[in-house]
């Protein structure tokens, strides 16, 4: 098979970061073919020892405009996949399909006035993705970012949350976003202490935020951890917020990272 026959194309390591022992950020070179949307994720290809390759969908950080591609990654002790691309070092290969997938993008919503993008851990991507992109500070009047880890030391890109603001671009929409970082493990000064379920439930997350969760202001995103992601649906349903769907629009979108 060609190369351009080929469903995916290799892309060049440029840069891996070790957050933790468990957390990595690795950046890549970009087919300048490969088009996705703020949210969105792709399928990435390792070759392991024996030739064969392995493969696994991720979201997206970087944003549709840059000109490179970044991910940020769990590793999974034994992992298949996880175990061979925390091996990978700057200038081996990385294999990344052409096509773009996924549905947690900001056309999941007609309207809406708050935008609260709800994270589990590596669930966080999209969300950076989504930010650096121009459309959602047009779109909404307020973005409430909300991270929640177990240990505050998995806090990560809080350099570029923090300095999203002072993008030219983003100046002048400084005062509409909310960082909300959740420590669930151990208290961290800055950060509420609890699950984002229980912060909901028991009106934190909106004190917090300075602002109320209503199924006629408020679109939500939820990305990661699938109980987290059942969960809060649930407890969004007791307040009349429901699943954006194509044939019904809603107030939640989702992605499940496992
Ligand atoms: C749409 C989509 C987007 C994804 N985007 C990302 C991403 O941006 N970053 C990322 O790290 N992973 C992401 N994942 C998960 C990723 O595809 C793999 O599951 C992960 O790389 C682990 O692969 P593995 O073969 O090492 O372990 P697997 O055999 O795939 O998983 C083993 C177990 O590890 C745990 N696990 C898997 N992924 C995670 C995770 N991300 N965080 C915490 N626990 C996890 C679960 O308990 C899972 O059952 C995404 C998954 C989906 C479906
Ligand atoms: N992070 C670590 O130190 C660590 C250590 C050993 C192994 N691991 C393995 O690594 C994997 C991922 O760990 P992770 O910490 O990135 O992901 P995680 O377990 O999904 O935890 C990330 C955040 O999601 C919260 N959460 C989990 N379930 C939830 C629910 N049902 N509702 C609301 N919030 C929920 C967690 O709170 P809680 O803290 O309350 O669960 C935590 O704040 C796991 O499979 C784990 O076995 C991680």
């Amino acid at each position: 098979m060609t190369a351009s026959a080929e469903k995916f194309t290799r892309q060049t390591l440029l840069d891996v970061h070790s957050l933790t022992p468990s957390l990595f950020t690795l950046r890549t070179t970009r087919d300048p073919g490969f088009r996705f949307r703020a949210g969105q994720f792709a399928r990435l290809g390792v070759t392991k020892a024996d030739g064969s390759t392995v493969w696994r969908a991720y979201s997206m950080v970087s944003s549709p405009h840059d000109e490179f591609l970044e991910f940020f990654s769990i590793v999974v002790p034994g992992g298949e996949f996880t175990s061979e691309l925390s091996r990978l070092e700057v200038g081996d290969t990385l294999l990344v399909d052409r096509q773009a997938f996924g549905y947690l993008t900001l056309d999941r919503f007609v309207d809406g006035r708050d935008l609260w993008l709800l994270a589990t851990g590596t669930g966080l991507a999209p969300f950076l993705s989504i930010l650096q992109d121009f459309e959602v500070w047009e779109k909404f009047e307020r973005i409430i970012l909300v991270y929640s880890v177990r240990e505050a030391r998995e806090l990560a890109y809080r350099d570029l949350i923090e300095g999203l603001v002072r993008r030219d671009y983003l100046v002048e929409f400084a005062h509409k976003l909310q960082f909300v970082p959740t420590v669930t493990r151990e208290s961290y000064p800055g950060a509420l202490n609890g699950r984002i379920t229980t912060l909901i439930e028991n009106g934190e997350l909106e004190r917090a935020a300075g602002v109320a969760l209503t199924p006629e202001h408020s679109r939500v995103m939820l990305c990661g951890n699938p109980q987290m992601i059942d969960d809060t649906r649930k407890v969004l349903k007791l307040r009349d917020m429901n699943l954006s769907l194509s044939r019904r629009p809603g107030q939640v979108a989702v992605e499940t990272y496992w």
